[in-house]
Formats: structure tokens, C-alpha cells, sequence
């Protein structure tokens, strides 16, 4: 699995797959990284996104899983971010790909979903599987570019 730390973040609706997702990671040996949130108290997903992508652009956590009622909400506000490729994951192939192809560096989850056996069989599998790099890397560098201000 991966070597450095792992940041959590959730609103309430994720709150307990979040719990428990630490719990696996704490579990497996890696340093968990919690930033909230604490409880079942209403939250603003928003909120949490920012601060997971804040911890991984300064360098407190190699990658991150976020989750939220459907993973939606989260992964918008993650991906507002140039330095964060977060994908929303609901099965194992999907977290496999974003790793292989898109050097996804957050995992969503929407704890609404899907149970948490698979949601830790897609962490398990996201923190395992290593970026193959080659033809994905022009794509993956336009990421962090966007396109720019195009009338739409
Ligand atoms: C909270 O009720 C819910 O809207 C949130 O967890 C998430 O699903 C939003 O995308």
C-alpha cells in the first residue's frame, strides 16, 4: 500500500464510513491524516474537501478519501483544486483505473451507495495500484491546465 500519509474527510452523511475507513487504514499501518468531520451534526461537504485538498498541496498527505452522501458534492469541491485528481469510485475496477490511468490521487466515496465492504475493497485496491504513466501523462498534465476561459 502506499507509504506516505492518508487525510480523511466526510460530511455527516459520510461521517461513519469514514470512521470506519480509518479504522482500516490505522489497522494496515498506515498514519491517518482525520480532518473531520467529528460527528452526525449537519456539515458542509464543501468544507472538508478544501481542507483535504489544502493538506495535500502542503504536503501533510499523499493522498486522500473523501466521502459524502452520494461522493458527488465532495469530489466537485476536491477537483475545483489543479493539484487534486479525485475520483468517484462504486467498485473496484473504477478505483483500480483512476489510479492506473488518471493518477487519481483522492478516492470519493458516497457512503449512501455502496456498503463499506466494498469501500474498502476500493481503498484497498486505490492505495495498491501504482500510475502507469506513458500515454496517460499528456492527459493527465492537461488536467492541471483546464482550458482556460472558453465562452460557453
Ligand atoms: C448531505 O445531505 C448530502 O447532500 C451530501 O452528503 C452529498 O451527498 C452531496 O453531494
Amino acid at each position: 500500500m502506499s507509504q506516505g500519509a492518508v487525510a480523511v474527510a466526510s460530511d455527516h452523511a459520510g461521517y461513519p464510513l469514514k470512521q470506519a475507513l480509518r479504522e482500516f487504514l490505522a489497522g494496515a499501518g498506515i498514519e491517518v491524516l482525520d480532518l473531520g468531520t467529528d460527528g452526525a451534526e449537519s456539515v458542509d461537504y464543501p468544507d472538508f474537501a478544501f481542507a483535504l485538498a489544502e493538506a495535500v498541496r502542503v504536503g501533510r498527505a499523499e493522498r486522500g478519501v473523501l466521502v459524502c452522501g452520494t461522493g458527488i458534492g465532495i469530489s466537485i469541491a476536491a477537483n475545483r483544486h489543479d493539484w487534486i485528481r479525485a475520483a468517484l469510485c462504486h467498485d473496484t475496477t473504477s478505483a483500480r483505473l483512476s489510479r492506473q490511468h488518471n493518477d487519481a490521487n483522492v478516492l470519493v466515496l458516497g457512503a449512501r451507495l455502496i456498503g463499506p465492504e466494498v469501500a474498502q475493497d476500493c481503498l484497498s485496491v486505490f492505495l495498491s495500484t501504482e500510475y502507469e504513466g506513458g500515454r496517460h501523462d499528456r492527459r493527465v498534465a492537461k488536467l492541471a491546465t483546464g482550458s482556460g476561459n472558453q465562452p460557453r
